[in-house]
């Protein structure tokens, strides 16, 4: 189900104050304009569940880290951290929690696996957007995939050069989700999955 006009007001809203959260025992603040990991309940359940997929010292990559939650949640579990994100703020607002909470994540901006080119990790986790539509609308970078996801699909294409595992978190109830769990393409097999709220929230592994 697509709830965009309700759910694109109440982001655009949400999206003009800095907020600060504790998940999970993190301190997270979200500067204005960056993604709000408890907007839809992914981005802090994928900072629960990150962590019991990794083990200490593997080097993990998080592609679209918005606030970092994620990538601190993975940092502090013990593992080392790259994380990207295409938006300028996004990348600040990481180093700011990282230093907030103590931890070390190596924060680099650009597109997609642009900013990791060459390298391997153990592995990948990402929150990417799966609204259908170009990347400058409608609040920026957070909400859109392309027209026909075009960003869920590079991921499942690129991943398996960069690690031996990749997993890509969704929500059932926000974004468009059928049309983006067809984007991943009939091999993606659902590794974890939970309820919030009435919220199912998915987690594929597509490697
Ligand atoms: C849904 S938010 C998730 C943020 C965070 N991982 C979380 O779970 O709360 C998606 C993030 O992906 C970033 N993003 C969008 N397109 C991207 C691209 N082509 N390359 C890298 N990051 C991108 C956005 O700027 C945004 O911060």
């Amino acid at each position: 189900m697509i709830r965009r006009p309700l759910t694109l007001a109440y982001a655009r809203w949400h999206a003009r104050r800095p907020h600060v959260h504790d998940i999970h025992g993190l301190a997270i603040l979200v500067n204005p304009w960056v993604f709000d990991p408890v907007l839809t309940k992914v981005g802090a359940w994928l900072a629960g569940v990150a962590p019991t997929l990794s083990r200490p010292n593997e080097c993990w990559l998080e592609l679209g880290a918005g606030s970092g939650v994620v990538a601190c949640a993975l940092a502090r579990a013990g593992a080392r951290v790259v994380a990207t994100d295409i938006d300028a703020q996004a990348c600040r607002n990481v180093r700011m929690n990282a230093a907030l909470n103590e931890l070390v994540v190596d924060v680099r901006q650009g597109d997609l696996f642009a900013p990791v080119e060459g390298e391997r990790f153990d592995g990948i986790v990402a929150n990417l957007p799966f609204w259908p539509g170009d990347q400058q609308a409608p609040i920026g970078h957070a909400f859109s995939a392309g027209r026909d996801f075009e960003l869920l699909r590079r991921f499942v294409a690129e991943a398996p050069t960069f690690a031996p595992r990749a997993y890509l978190a969704l929500s059932e109830r926000f974004g468009a989700f059928s049309q983006a769990r067809a984007a991943l393409g009939p091999s993606a097999r659902l590794e974890r999955r939970a309820r919030h709220r009435g919220e199912w929230l998915d987690l594929f592994a597509v490697d």
